[in-house]
């Protein structure tokens, strides 16, 4: 069958198509590639301290190969006193004892390219860890010193300098800056922290600090990583003159403060650091690659993923536009067509360490927790069973569309956030700094259940994990869902292989209008189409032969509510 007759033929089944982006034939793994976030502390424990390790995620990683992910990445595993955990680096180039040491590191990556992964390592370049020699060194060192110029130091405003020297607040509460006590022992400047008061922030118009990761960029792609996924990659460089900010401490927009106009995100002169951090990758081949955590709004997100700049960002208006099919709609439409623009990839991403994982928040009908802010045992409770179901059907409807993927560890287990969460075990720094009104990340970060029969649920034989596995997690270990057919995880394995299969990632996206309403929302990726019905009723699908579907196929040729399909149209290559 032709090319041109395959399209008609599609046409004619799916119904009007919008062409919005076309195939991908450009080079290049990452843009079709399904990368699984693993997150060090919660993986899995091999020494038995509580803790997962490095060793922990060696011994995993067979299982990662066997869902058929492309690449790893890590969250820090570097030298940190864990105030942020690990994302206060006090030693960029070496292990945290708790995770083990860089040997355990150089045995992880050779397991992975023995399974033909790639690895991906998270690089934390705004700010650094209070311990840092760095930071150390600024604080016995006077104002004006070279020591004091890797970071943001300024004299305070008000009466004997006691008041901050601007209104800039911490992404976790509170002020964005805290005052030192002087080499002389009497109150000296304040330094600038976006996040807590353990992470000073970098003064990136310093070249001292450019060096100092550009060496940090070589020693870890000459370990073998295949890239960086860059920490708030938006916020290295700030305004001149560090001037008053009213508005959102994440950048995101409040009335009268266009998050595009935050001093403290997203100043041009940010791509200058990534124009010559891509020169740096490049000379190690072409595989090798950059990714922005970059919380800015879609046309701007662009800009971070211009052809000499960074290879990926994630795309947050995609995590943020939850089940809603109109904001759904324009951010995949909006998002293709402006990446396209510069020739990048988009990515899709549902849930990471940050957020409220998405069988939890798509628990609820109407708002759920705000981000960051976790679910605790007094708040209204998510419907845990219509939370699975809905994340079912939204990371099938995900990995359908062309670009790259990312996943977050347990997803492929369909786990909810963790709950029960006593107070004095919370370690996320949003719940100490604001007095516990937020609970803070701790609740997606709870470690994987692997093994319903053993201690701890398989994450380890030692002592307590660092955070309670729930009851609930053992119905839902790795070792129940593999030996269940109808299971999360099988679906996930089954979704993976078909998407490789049809080459989904490197396909096309047309909106099938037919199938796109008040709540559902359908598109055909070269002869699949993708459906999903959020509708409270059932919804009759197309004619095609079913390849998958989310929930059981009990409901025939009807569509359940919360369900996503995809549908064959038509059969045969194209030539
Ligand atoms: C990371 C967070 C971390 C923050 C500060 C974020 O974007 O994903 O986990 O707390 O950066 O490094």
């Amino acid at each position: 069958m032709s090319v041109d007759s395959v399209i008609s033929a599609t046409a004619a089944l799916a119904g009007p198509l919008t062409l919005i982006h076309d195939a991908d034939k450009a080079p290049g793994w990452w843009r079709s590639a399904v990368i699984y976030q693993v997150y060090p502390r919660s993986f899995r424990d091999l020494n038995g301290d509580g803790i997962g390790d490095i060793a922990g995620i060696t011994e995993g990683l067979p299982h990662l190969a066997d869902l058929d992910v492309d690449a790893v990445w890590l969250s820090p595993f570097y030298r940190s006193p864990q105030r942020d955990a690990g994302y206060d680096v006090s030693d960029y180039c070496d292990v945290d004892p708790i995770f083990g040491t860089l040997g355990d590191f150089d045995i992880m990556m050779a397991e992975a390219n023995r399974l033909g992964l790639r690895v991906i390592v998270d690089l934390v370049p705004n700010h650094c860890s209070d311990q840092h020699a760095a930071f150390q060194a600024a604080l016995a060192a006077p104002a004006g010193s070279p020591e004091r110029d890797m970071f943001i130091f300024r004299d305070g405003s008000g009466p004997e300098g006691h008041e901050p020297p601007n209104n800039w607040q911490s992404h976790f509460g509170g002020p964005a800056w805290t005052r030192v006590i002087g080499p002389d022992g009497q109150p000296d400047q304040w330094y600038l922290h976006l996040f807590d008061s353990s992470q000073p922030d970098f003064n990136w118009d310093n070249p001292a600090v450019h060096a100092e990761f550009e060496r940090v960029l070589r020693f870890w792609l000459d370990r073998g990583v295949s890239g960086f996924r860059v920490d708030v990659a938006h916020a290295l460089v700030k305004a001149p003159g560090l001037p008053a900010w009213g508005g959102r401490a994440d950048g995101g927009s409040s009335d009268g403060f266009p998050g595009h106009e935050a001093p403290m995100f997203g100043q041009p002169a940010i791509h200058d650091i990534y124009r010559a951090w891509r020169l740096i990758l490049d000379e190690y081949g072409p595989d090798r690659i950059l990714c922005a955590e970059a919380s800015v709004d879609l046309p701007r997100l662009a800009h971070w993923v211009r052809p000499d700049e960074m290879h990926q960002a994630f795309n947050f208006p995609y995590l943020h536009a939850g089940l809603d099919v109109y904001r759904l709609r324009s951010v995949i439409t909006d998002s293709l067509t402006v990446l396209d623009a510069v020739g990048a990839p988009s990515t899709w991403v549902l849930s990471n360490h940050d957020v409220v994982r998405h069988a939890s928040r798509f628990g609820y009908n109407g708002s759920g927790p705000r981000d960051g802010d976790g679910i605790g045992p007094a708040d209204q409770q998510p419907d845990t069973e219509l939370g699975r179901r809905r994340a079912a059907a939204a990371s099938l409807f995900m990995l359908g569309l062309p670009g790259a993927a990312y996943l977050y560890q347990g997803e492929e287990l369909g786990l909810p956030d963790g709950i029960d969460i006593p107070e004095g075990m919370r370690q996320d720094p949003t719940f100490a700094r604001t007095g516990g009104e937020r609970l803070g990340r701790d609740g997606c970060r709870v470690p994987l259940p692997w093994s319903a029969a053993e201690p701890h649920l398989g994450f380890g034989s030692g002592q307590q994990p660092w955070l309670p596995l729930p009851a609930s997690f053992k119905e839902l270990a790795r070792d129940v869902q593999a030996a269940t057919p109808s299971s999360h995880l099988n679906l996930y394995r089954r979704t993976l292989a078909a998407r490789r299969e049809l080459g989904l990632g490197r396909g096309s996206l047309a909106w099938a209008e037919e199938w796109c309403t008040g709540s559902s929302l359908g598109f055909v990726n070269g002869t699949t189409l993708v459906l999903m019905n959020l509708n409270h009723e059932p919804l009759e699908m197309p004619a095609g032969d079913v390849l998958l579907r989310s929930a059981d196929p009990e409901s025939g040729h009807f569509l359940a509510s919360g369900e996503t399909v995809w549908l064959q149209l038509v059969r045969g290559d194209t030539e």
